[in-house]
């Protein structure tokens, strides 16, 4: 693996909080793919900071999204597993965090559709057990990584804004919406201070190659069929996730307790325009594009609406959508090392799994 900081976006253009006070963070799932890029963020931008990294290591944990920064002094690595309290227990005594950001998740729709108990015990448990430590612990603020996902499919020319209800529609995303209310307990029950952010679809650097845009990069790059479910007109809302992760600081330090925040940039593509345009931008033909079999119960149309944290917080994206993306295209062709990896290990069993079925439903 290359050892340089990859980002050529600047982090530290904006400055939410005094860079000299010490700060104690937990970060859950910090080994997958908005945790690891969280991380950096972090310890970039906050050397006084000291950054738990509090991860199982599941299938979707790679430490090698970490290697630049592994080294840091304000960096600890724990290996952990949210549903085991005497894992947290641990933690917990040994780091006394001033603040907990939890990420770690099952975090893919189509692995929840075929087994669902795993996304409850680590979504809904892991959250209860992560809050009730939170509450003996005394954190300052416990930051939920939520999802728009809990929103269900929005109806054309709607956005949703955070007093929406929650009208999730499968087994992933009634995990998240079942986490935020026991966030909501937490605060009204226990006055625990809290946030909960929904953000839309992120892509960027170190996503696992489970995920829409990586399989398109990847499948593009070693002329495999590119797999579109159903008729390709679903549609999803996307942010850089560098633009997350600066939402999520601005939130985990401004946001005011009790709070929830939708977390958008309005950039909204169908699924197959998407295809055809990273299809385009790497001069790769659209007869890789194969049709298959739709997801069950596939929300048509995610969209957020983010007054909210633009009007109260101040935030908004900084990354252009087409620049993002290219800069992306340029990571993935630069690291097919780092999917090649994970191609290697357990990645081609899930890739079996969830992707043979539905091709050969559709021959
Ligand atoms: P990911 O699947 O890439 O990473 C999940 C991480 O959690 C992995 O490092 C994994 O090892 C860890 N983990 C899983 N189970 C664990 C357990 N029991 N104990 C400790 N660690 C465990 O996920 P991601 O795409 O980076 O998403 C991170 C969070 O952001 C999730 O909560 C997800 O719901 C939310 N989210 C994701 C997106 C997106 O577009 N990817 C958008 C909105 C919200
Ligand atoms: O909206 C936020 C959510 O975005 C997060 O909460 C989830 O953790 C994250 O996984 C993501 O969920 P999606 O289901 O939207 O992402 P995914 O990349 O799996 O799919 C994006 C769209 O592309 C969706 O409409 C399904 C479609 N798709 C996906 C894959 C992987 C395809 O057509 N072909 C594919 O191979």
């Amino acid at each position: 693996m290359e050892n340089k900081m990859e980002s050529s976006f600047d982090f530290f253009d904006e400055n939410y909080i005094n860079l000299d006070e010490h700060k104690i963070i937990l970060v859950t799932g910090g080994a997958g793919f908005i945790g690891s890029n969280f991380i950096r963020y972090l310890t970039s931008k906050y050397p006084n900071f000291k950054v738990i990294n509090f991860d199982k290591l599941t299938y979707a944990g790679n430490l090698n999204n970490l290697i630049t920064i592994e080294d840091n002094v304000n960096y600890v690595f724990f290996k952990g597993d949210v549903t085991n309290p005497k894992d947290v227990k641990t933690a917990f005594e040994q780091f006394s965090p001033d603040y907990v950001v939890h990420f770690a998740a099952e975090s893919h729709v189509d692995k929840s559709i075929i087994n669902p108990d795993i996304f409850l015990q680590t979504n809904v448990l892991g959250t209860q057990i992560l809050l009730n430590y939170s509450r003996e612990h005394k954190v300052e603020k416990f930051v939920q990584i939520s999802t728009d996902e809990v929103y269900g499919s929005i109806s054309n020319d709607l956005n949703v804004n955070e007093d929406a209800h929650l009208k999730p529609n499968n087994p992933y995303s009634a995990s998240k919406a079942a986490a935020d209310l026991l966030l909501r307990v937490a605060y009204q029950t226990y006055g625990q201070r809290i946030n909960i952010i929904r953000s839309c679809n992120n892509f960027g650097h170190y996503q696992f190659p489970e995920k829409l845009v990586p399989v398109i990069i990847h499948n593009a790059l070693n002329n495999l069929e590119i797999p579109v479910f159903g008729d390709g007109n679903n549609i999803r809302e996307w942010i850089h996730v560098e633009d997350h992760c600066r939402a999520i600081d601005v939130i985990m330090q401004k946001g005011k307790s009790g709070e929830t925040y939708n977390v958008g940039t309005g950039n909204k593509w169908k699924n197959i325009d998407l295809v055809e345009l990273i299809l385009k931008k790497l001069n790769v033909s659209n007869n890789l594009i194969s049709y298959v079999l739709d997801r069950q119960g596939h929300d048509i149309r995610y969209s957020v609406d983010c007054n909210k944290i633009r009007q109260e917080l101040g935030w908004k994206p900084q990354i252009e959508f087409e620049e993002g993306l290219d800069q992306v295209i340029i990571w993935y062709t630069n690291h097919m090392d780092w999917i090649e990896e994970i191609s290697s290990g357990k990645y081609m069993n899930y890739y079996d799994d969830i992707y043979k079925p539905r091709m050969m439903e559709t021959e």
